[in-house]
């Protein structure tokens, strides 16, 4: 699968989580008791392989953007600040949960807070300034950003 796909089929994968975590957040919203158990799977899941595996990726591939496409430099740099507050905030939101899911007295607000801030961000920036990136007429691909102009292969 061409990696561009790839991305997207993630991405696509990650906004159905965010749904369904957002829908937690409305039950606990609505004074229900949220399934925390769930909560504290889609959080670690998205924690664990985005902010290891995918997001340091889309990182490598920012800095090889940054010096072939000069230009998007400072969205770029704004998609990496946001990877951050990414993983903090999941971090803050996890905490939370796991001690709202342990009895422990915790606020409604605060994690509907964590949750907020932890959605927001997570679904900016999985959208409009990636496409944009890509969508540059000089970079289809990820594999072809480190490509050095050469010679065309000799055709059959
Ligand atoms: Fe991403």
């Amino acid at each position: 699968m061409n990696p561009v796909m790839a991305w997207h089929e993630e991405h696509a994968y990650f906004g159905r989580l965010l749904l369904v975590l957002q829908e937690e957040v409305d039950r606990l919203y609505a004074g229900s008791t949220p399934n925390y158990e769930l909560v504290l799977d889609i959080i670690s899941y998205l924690r664990d392989y985005s902010d290891q595996v995918h997001h340091p990726r889309e990182d490598e591939a920012f800095k090889r953007l940054a010096r072939h496409s000069p230009e998007l430099r400072p969205i770029l740099v704004r998609l990496h600040q946001e990877h951050r507050v990414i993983a903090q905030s999941g971090d803050r939101l996890r905490e939370l949960v796991e001690e709202a899911a342990s009895d422990a007295v915790v606020s409604r607000a605060d994690i509907e807070a964590a949750a907020s801030t932890y959605i927001v961000y997570y679904r900016t920036t999985s959208t409009w300034r990636k496409r944009k990136c890509f969508r540059s007429r000089r970079v289809r691909s990820p594999r072809r950003i480190g490509r050095r102009p050469g010679p065309s292969r000799p055709r059959r």
